[in-house]
């Protein structure tokens, strides 16, 4: 990241058609005035991202998108390439989301694919980690992250660490409105940091920021913003409401401010 404000990224997933994605961006726009302590990243769905980018673009709002291919380009119907991400507007992409992970079966090395395919074609990169309940429940959530981790950014580690960004994920937290207590999420954050320290030293200094994700939302954005170690949200479900995703903005930069 260029700078220590905490990252409040908005993943809409299959929600929100261009023209509802407009009315949310204008008021962003104006909103986001007030919240310059914050770094806003916004990744609504393929169909919306040109239109929204245009709205934006005189704003420091960037965007993402949720997802992409390897390949520059060729025959991968329903895919898009990092080139048209960035032709398109966006300076961000999601890679390895649980839901594309465990909805679409995408593996550690695909994923892997992707991120190098994004990086070395400029893109700035969300990559996305997390236990299953199973996994957490029989106390394999570090063994998880560990392998997510080492399996993902293989051989990545050349790249600047501000051009990533790690998003812990609990696949139990996300969308179900059960939300990882702030102990939970700081000894994840925690043990991710440690994992990156050991094994990708030139990424591991504290350039790479790692955001919460799963069920936050405006009632909880406080205590788990105050959480040594976490430095933004991915936030899916309220970030469909422009006030509501505002809110969790504004207790973020309020709390960082309190805390530094
Ligand atoms: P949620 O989703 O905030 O609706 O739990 C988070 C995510 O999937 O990134």
């Amino acid at each position: 990241m260029i700078d220590s404000k905490p990252v409040i990224a908005a993943n809409w997933k299959m929600y929100k058609t261009p023209q509802e994605g407009y009315q949310f961006a204008r008021q962003l726009a104006t909103k986001a005035l007030n919240l310059k302590g914050v770094k806003f990243i916004l990744a609504p769905s393929a169909t919306a991202i040109f239109h929204l980018a245009e709205v934006l673009k005189d704003t420091p709002i960037e965007m993402a998108g949720q997802n992409m291919h390897f390949a520059e380009e060729g025959a991968f119907t329903g895919e898009t390439s990092a080139s048209m991400l960035q032709a398109s507007g966006c300076t961000w992409v999601i890679i390895g989301h649980s839901e594309r992970r465990h909805v679409f079966g995408e593996s550690d090395d695909f994923i892997r694919q992707k991120v190098a395919a994004a990086l070395q074609a400029g893109l700035n990169v969300i990559m996305c980690i997390g236990e299953r309940l199973e996994d957490r429940e029989a106390h394999r959530t570090q063994g998880v992250l560990q392998q997510q981790l080492r399996d993902g950014l293989e051989g990545l580690d050349e790249y600047p660490a501000e051009r990533l960004v790690i998003a812990y994920e609990p696949v139990w937290a996300i969308g179900t409105g059960v939300v990882a207590s702030p102990q939970q999420a700081g000894d994840a954050h925690g043990q991710v940091r440690a994992i990156l320290n050991q094994r990708f030293p030139g990424l591991a200094d504290a350039d790479v920021k790692i955001l919460y994700g799963g069920s936050v939302k405006s009632a909880n954005a406080a205590e788990l913003i105050s959480t040594p170690g976490i430095d933004g949200f991915l936030i899916g479900g309220a970030s469909l409401d422009v006030n509501e995703y505002c809110s969790i903005a504004e207790i973020a930069q309020n709390e960082v401010q309190v805390t530094n």
